[in-house]
């Protein structure tokens, strides 16, 4: 284990009371929520010790609290109780499940528990060995080369489970999904929350969907990579020692381990235990136009004819919710998209493809008969539910009215879906399907009437998220769908819509867990058309393709506010090389796509998107080597010259596969154009 230098932060982590004695940098929070005082730390058994460094928590656990093991169980030893309920003993279950592959996995001691040997005898060839401590506080999981990735305390109760994990560096990456500010993360004390939310791409917010995996480039050039399991709201914290504590207030904590040793190794391994990306049509590779404002089916005609004229390339045209009948899904505009199927259809004979939003909420406010949507999903019983398990949760969305929403967790929701998919095909022949607002997004807090006062509803700790709610924009906690409480399946949603929507086809979607690249493409949400978004954008490039998600993109040219002349330009140019090539933007804003500016634009968007054209086969390589061996798409330059430690923070420029090179102006007044 490698420790920071004091100086790391500009402070010094020493102290010199006698209280003070553990140093800030090994400091693990012991008040995660807001508000610690002297009083309410020692009253749950922590250490106080005020510290001025932004962050650091002046509550934290003193060194031999959590949980200590004897043989497969772990008993508590210490009396520190973070929000009561405490379980113990609890059981650690350790699975040797490939070379280069563990799990270990920490539940209840139930009943009809399983007791296995701890470690479990490999019985393959590993890479690592597992190995606990004499003095019964930690285990190792250990490189047999090299290094190592020690485990410390554990909490464990009810609603909230913590660990913290000691990293062999301080270069990690990933996490999500949030707006990260560089792709190697600072560790000075920074937590990221992860629950799916609608929520616009804000550093340090929760943003669409959640991914607890990250990777780790040890100091010897070695690479390992760690993904907890777990749907539940959860946060972890990054600390200067360089340690993580991981916190969720739900399920178990069910870890993976992969063991590289190079980068691409590691998501290679990763992806081979969570499902490999999904291979994209190739159409679907070509650039993509899309805008949410376009106030007729002439002015998206007036749009495709300008890009055809400067002969942009150009393959796929997005149809938001524009295009729809008062915002109902599986509806179109009889009037101002008047002859859409027929326009669909002209677009396919030309060579081109077309992809149609649908959202997740179901108005159930229209006259019964004449919304086959709902009456439909009402006789097949398909929403989530309200506590009781019989009512549906209504709630507010886009739709006129209010709403209802599909629980796509039971196979009965799959099949209505499928159907209505089937059925809207006959009706507009479109070519793939951009699922929005599947956080699942809600304009109130909770449905109606208001999520009731309970645990579930307000669990003891929140985790870091924006607004500290769970149901904030979104519905009640102790909703019921198929799989459980929404509880623990709020940020599955996204997930399992993708499951239900296709196969080969084109699927993009907002919100994305753990797996969802063997489904799905991904866009990085409502980005701003600020210069700083482009650069961040190459950062969530970046970690998507750690996720496991490759076929990833931002709106090029910023969905909030109105672009400029070299900004679009500059992003045209970077947005030629995002594996999901797509310029969108939010109504109200001018007009940005690449036939818009005029003829010197026009010329050097042909360009750039002529170079991307060129290279297709190779990205179609490159997908093709990530379904079939788990390979990232687009990497960091860190993945190919991991020995060279100033590649480790380089996220200005980036590869495709091993042998291709983009270094974009990010800059504004770069040159004169
Ligand atoms: C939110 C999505 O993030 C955005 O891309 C879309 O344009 C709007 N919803 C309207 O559908």
């Amino acid at each position: 284990m490698t420790a920071v230098p004091p100086s790391a932060l500009g402070h010094s982590y020493g102290s010199s009371t006698e209280q003070c004695t553990v140093p800030v940098a090994r400091r693990v929070d012991c008040h995660p929520q807001p508000g610690a005082t002297q009083e309410n730390c020692e009253a749950r058994g922590c250490t106080w010790c005020a510290t001025d460094i932004p962050n650091a928590p002046s509550c934290f656990f003193s060194e031999d609290s959590g949980y200590g093991y004897s043989l497969v169980t772990l008993d508590k030893r210490s009396t520190v109780s973070l929000f009561g309920n405490d379980i113990s003993p609890i059981v650690m279950d350790v699975e040797f499940q490939t070379k280069d592959r563990l799990r270990f996995k920490v539940s209840i001691l139930g009943e009809d528990a399983i007791i296995r040997p701890t470690p479990h005898q490999p019985t393959i060839d590993a890479n690592y060995d597992v190995e606990f401590s004499p003095d019964s506080s930690r285990f190792q999981v250990k490189r047999k080369s090299t290094g190592t990735v020690p485990l410390v305390d554990m909490f464990f109760s009810n609603q909230y489970l913590q660990i913290t994990t000691a990293v062999p560096s301080t270069s990690v990456y990933g996490f999500g999904e949030q707006e990260h500010v560089s792709f190697k993360h600072n560790m000075d004390f920074v937590t990221y929350g992860m629950f799916s939310r609608d929520q616009a791409p804000t550093p340090l917010a929760n943003l669409y969907g959640v991914h607890p995996f990250y990777m780790c480039v040890e100091d010897d050039s070695n690479a390992h990579g760690v993904l907890l399991l777990n749907s539940n709201a959860q946060d972890v914290s990054l600390s200067p020692n360089p340690s993580l504590t991981f916190r969720t207030i739900g399920g178990i904590l069910d870890f993976y381990v992969f063991l590289g040793p190079t980068p691409e190794n590691v998501i290679q391994q990763y992806t081979e235990a969570i499902g490999r990306p999904h291979m994209p049509a190739y159409w679907s590779l070509g650039f993509h136009l899309s805008r949410w404002g376009y106030p007729s089916l002439d002015v998206v005609k007036e749009t495709v004819e300008r890009m055809h004229q400067y002969d942009i390339p150009f393959d796929v045209q997005h149809f938001d919710i524009d295009y729809m009948d008062r915002r109902l899904d599986f509806t179109y505009d009889k009037t101002n998209y008047a002859g859409l199927p027929e326009y669909i259809k002209e677009l396919k004979t030309e060579g081109m493809h077309s992809v149609i939003i649908l959202d997740p909420f179901i108005s159930k406010d229209e006259e019964p008969g004449t919304y086959r949507p709902y009456d439909l999903g009402q006789e097949m019983g398909v929403w989530i539910n309200n506590s009781d398990g019989v009512t549906p949760a209504i709630g507010k969305s886009l739709p006129p009215g209010y709403s209802v929403f599909p629980d796509y967790t039971n196979p009965r929701t799959v099949e209505w879906w499928t159907q209505l998919c089937l059925e809207f095909k006959d009706v507009l022949d479109y070519d793939g399907i951009w699922i929005d607002m599947n956080e699942p997004s809600n304009d109130l807090t909770g449905q109606l009437p208001g999520c009731a006062a309970n645990d579930i509803n307000n669990p003891p700790y929140i985790p870091s998220i924006t607004g500290r709610s769970l149901s904030q924009k979104t519905l009640c906690p102790d909703s019921k769908t198929y799989l459980g409480e929404h509880y623990n399946t709020h940020s599955l949603f996204g997930c399992v819509v993708q499951q239900a929507t296709g196969k080969r086809a084109f699927v993009l979607s907002r919100s994305t867990f753990v797996g969802s690249g063997k489904h799905a493409a991904h866009w990085l949400g409502d980005n701003n058309s600020k210069w700083k978004d482009m650069h961040y954008s190459i950062i969530g490039m970046l970690e998507f393709n750690l996720f496991g998600i490759p076929f990833v993109g931002a709106d090029i040219c910023g969905f909030n506010s109105n672009t400029t002349y070299e900004l679009c330009l500059r992003w045209t140019q970077l947005g030629s090389f995002y594996p999901f090539s797509r310029n969108h933007n939010a109504e109200g804003n001018a007009a940005q796509d690449p036939a818009v500016f005029g003829a010197q634009f026009a010329k050097i968007a042909r360009s750039a998107l002529r170079i991307r054209y060129s290279l297709l086969p190779y990205l179609y390589t490159l997908f093709f080597e990530s379904h079939v061996h788990g390979n990232t798409v687009v990497r960091s330059l860190m993945h190919e010259f991991t020995s060279d430690q100033q590649t480790h923070g380089i996220d200005t420029a980036f590869l495709w596969g091993p042998a291709f090179m983009v270094a974009p102006v990010l800059q504004e007044a770069s040159t004169i154009i």
